[in-house]
């Protein structure tokens, strides 16, 4: 069924990924293409809360941009309309369900549909207001690889390209001082870039929060390669990792947005330190591993993405997400993409290679 549309509207939510600037122009140049008048809305659906923040897009504002990282509509991953922080004078900060704000926005622009460009959290609310009446399409961004639905997000190629990039940059200073070096790897609760970069860039060890570590293990590693005249070592640590009798390492907690890990690289390189006796170094990568150009294959599924989600909307298709499904982008159900989170699979072939490797996950299998 093909569905009468003269308008639609595009936002970025959630942390930036390498690739956004891509979907926007690949939506941009399909929609008006097709005649269809596109709105850009400004920091994901804070724009729809405040009309300032809407802008008019068309094929000479997405020129030149398919390389860039960041994104020319700005994100937040503050602005879950769900739970709007509110910070009045004097008084501590709550969360205000505004959604019925963006609905009556979307009415009052003459939006015919929404393509929603985020990550897990994005997914969820764009399914809250499919389920409000909003015609909603969903594209997957996140470097951390861990949407349901889809082999890949767009974002992870890069990241992982730039941590191991980084890794391998590492191994040179390492073996020169004969040093253990921790380099600390974003992901949240997945520990894809982690296993990916620190296989591609052979890492000595990786700890994923899939697979609890036990410290001992990891220097026991470490002490039978100094056994072996492997002086140095390099231990890959998703930030989302955890000992076996430990928890997470978290920054603090603000209202209205998710839990910020990280730290517990230096954890790590502390212990190792402390057991093996061997000078310990720790890089975080951080927001690095999100800046800059995506890679080309970032860049072309961020741009089959966009196409893909605006072929959706002409062809009625709403209340789902575009998805890779090697060889095709296909839809998927936003209930089905945020069901659950994509970990990686303990069984996983990455995983066994690793192993046949003899990289260690501080398991002690
Ligand atoms: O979800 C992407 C991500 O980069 C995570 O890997 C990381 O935990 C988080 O965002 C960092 O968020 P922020 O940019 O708000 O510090």
């Amino acid at each position: 069924m093909s569905v009468q549309v003269r308008r639609i509207a595009v936002n970025t939510g959630g942390g930036d990924a390498p690739g956004l600037n891509a979907v926007i122009r690949s939506v941009v140049l399909a929609a008006t293409g097709r005649g269809w008048d596109v709105l850009g809305i400004q920091r994901g659906y804070a724009g729809l809360l405040d009309t300032n923040r809407i802008v008019q897009l068309d094929a000479k504002s997405v020129r030149g941009i398919t390389h860039l990282g960041g994104t020319i509509l700005g994100t937040t991953n503050k602005g879950d309309p769900f739970g709007y922080p509110v910070t009045l004078p004097g008084q501590p900060t709550t969360l205000v369900d505004r959604s019925d704000e963006v609905v009556a926005n979307v009415r009052r622009l003459g939006i015919d549909a929404l393509i929603a460009i985020g990550g897990d959290g994005s997914m969820r609310i764009a399914s809250r207001f499919a389920a409000k009446g909003v015609p909603i399409v969903g594209v997957p961004k996140t470097i951390d690889n861990d949407l349901t639905g889809t082999v890949a997000t767009f974002g992870f190629d890069t990241a992982v390209t730039v941590a191991t990039e980084a890794i391998d940059r590492l191994h040179s200073t390492a073996e020169a001082h004969e040093r253990v070096m921790v380099v600390e790897v974003m992901g949240r609760y997945a520990g894809w870039i982690a296993l990916n970069s620190g296989v591609a860039a052979t890492a000595d060890v990786i700890l994923i929060p899939e697979i609890p570590f036990d410290i001992e293990r990891v220097c026991d590693k470490i002490l039978d390669r100094e056994a072996r005249g492997r002086r140095f070592s390099i231990v890959v640590v998703a930030e989302g990792a955890r000992p076996v009798d430990g928890a997470m390492v978290t920054r603090g907690e603000e209202l209205g947005r998710e839990v910020r890990l990280g730290g517990i690289g230096e954890q790590v390189a502390a212990a190792i330190e402390e057991r093996t006796g061997k000078e310990t170094r720790t890089v975080v990568l951080g927001h690095i591993q999100r800046g800059g150009r995506p890679t080309t294959f970032d860049r072309l599924l961020a741009l089959r993405f966009g196409a893909a989600a605006v072929r959706l909307i002409e062809q009625g298709v709403f209340n789902h997400m575009v998805a890779l499904d090697p060889p095709v982008v296909r839809a998927v159900p936003l209930a089905e993409a945020t069901s659950r989170m994509k970990t990686v699979p303990l069984d996983s072939d990455t995983v066994m290679t690793a192993r046949d490797l003899g990289i260690s996950f501080g398991d002690g299998a």
